[in-house]
């Protein structure tokens, strides 16, 4: 039994069996495309051996620089975005407490997401009196709001610790060029790879997110583990074997049925960023020459008192994909009250965890009766080992789910757009 199910039996009504079946021959002329290395972007496909085959001395690296950040820090800065975090943030949030400092690890905070002086400034602010190192992740070295970033971050470093400044800095980067390597190199900062042939949106299990996730306390080899245990699930062609692909599939049909918005559901608040993360693999990837589901998603139960409404009776152009995490995740139970002014008696001393169950079943149904076709990615328990199985899981359905549509997962040419204009807004200097 695998720790990560895929259930599709709410979508009867809206997808067929014959009809998921029907894509099985090009789904594995196109799984012969991928390993034989035919396909558009295949340059980029580092991702898919690395649970098996990552650098084992770059990982050794990066759990002795986690252990010194954990040892010398009460914070360390997370400079990136998009690719360059996303996934960091994704695994650390899911897998640390709500609320408060987890024990022995420093508390984790995030730079160079936005362009925002007074974020920065409080940032600043912040830990300025406090013992901080700085991972700062960027393949380019130029990206316009980590670069900003670690400007500021790096005169506040060198005001604090001077000479020894460069001891607490961790630059992931390049191999060989770039902006940020230079500066590397003539700082001597330690330096971890971004490597060649991983993309940024599919880079979580390279340096890029494991130096944040180990310094935030979390087992990254569990974490690896469990993405070689995906990497064994999903390496097969076959449909029915692969569930990645099943996916990948649905989402293509419901696509091509008129939906044009995936939702993605979740019910714990710690998994907000997964959403994030996933929002960027897919959006990224697909959504290129005028196609693809438009990734969205929802915090539940929070947005049905906001949002719930649209989903319920809005436009019918939405698929929903609920990831519903299977053990108890907490004991605690309803009390019990002699007054029950609240009228909560009736679920007294049943945990929260069962309530929460109920809630997510109602609102499959009510849902499903809406219209909206409801896919359920079931994981055993919140664990890092559980995260790697499903982050290997979204990322091959998403690369098949982009080649259905005959579209490279792998170029983002799209994102410079916005960077052409805004430089020259800027008054950049061309080279
Ligand atoms: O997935 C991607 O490729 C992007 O999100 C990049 O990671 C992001 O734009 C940051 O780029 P860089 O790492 O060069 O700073």
């Amino acid at each position: 039994m695998s720790s990560v199910n895929l259930d599709l039996s709410y979508l009867d009504k809206f997808v067929g069996v014959e009809k998921i079946n029907s894509l099985a021959e090009k789904i594995a002329g196109m799984h012969i495309g991928v390993e034989e290395k035919k396909l558009p972007g295949a340059e980029m496909l580092g991702w898919r051996d690395l649970p098996q085959n990552y650098d084992r001395n770059e990982f050794d690296r990066i759990k002795k620089a986690a252990e010194k950040i954990k040892d010398n820090s009460d914070v360390l800065v997370v400079i990136g975005i998009g690719g360059s975090y996303l996934g960091a943030r994704a695994v650390i949030s899911a897998l640390s407490p709500n609320f408060g400092k987890n024990n022995g690890v420093p508390e984790i905070v995030y730079a160079g997401t936005s362009l925002s002086g007074k974020y920065l400034e409080e940032l600043l602010d912040y830990i300025k009196d406090k013992e901080v190192s700085v991972n700062v992740i960027s393949k380019s070295g130029t990206t316009l709001e980590p670069a900003l970033a670690f400007r500021a971050i790096r005169e506040l470093m060198t005001e604090k610790y001077g000479d020894k400044a460069s001891e607490r800095i961790f630059a992931t980067t390049d191999k060989n060029k770039g902006a940020l390597k230079e500066l590397a190199d003539a700082e001597d900062y330690t330096t971890f790879v971004v490597p060649d042939d991983i993309g940024g949106r599919y880079s979580v299990l390279t340096a890029v997110g494991l130096l944040p996730i180990a310094a935030a306390g979390i087992d990254i080899d569990e974490l690896m583990a469990g993405a070689a245990e995906g990497m064994a699930e999903y390496s097969s062609a076959g449909l029915n074997e692969n569930s990645a692909y099943r996916y990948a599939a649905v989402r293509n049909i419901l696509y091509s049925k008129g939906k044009k918005i995936e939702i993605l559901t979740n019910y714990e608040p710690n998994m907000h960023y997964l959403a994030e993360w996933w929002k960027q693999l897919f959006g990224e990837s697909e959504g290129k020459d005028g196609k693809a589901l438009f990734p969205a998603s929802v915090d539940l139960t929070a947005d049905l008192h906001s949002l719930g409404q649209y989903i319920q009776e809005g436009e019918r152009h939405l698929l929903e994909t609920v990831i519903k995490i299977k053990s108890p995740r907490s004991d605690l139970v309803v009390g019990s009250e002699e007054k029950n002014l609240d009228e909560l008696n009736y679920i007294a001393g049943k945990k929260i965890d069962w309530v929460s169950d109920q809630a997510i079943a109602a609102t499959i149904a009510a849902h499903t009766d809406g219209g909206v076709p409801n896919i359920i990615v079931e994981m055993d328990e919140m664990s890092a080992k559980n995260l790697g199985h499903l982050i290997y899981f979204f990322e091959t359905a998403c690369m098949m789910s982009a080649y259905l549509l005959d579209i490279n997962p792998f170029n983002q040419d799209g994102v410079e757009a916005y960077k052409k204009n805004m430089f020259e807004l800027l008054g950049k200097p061309k080279k």
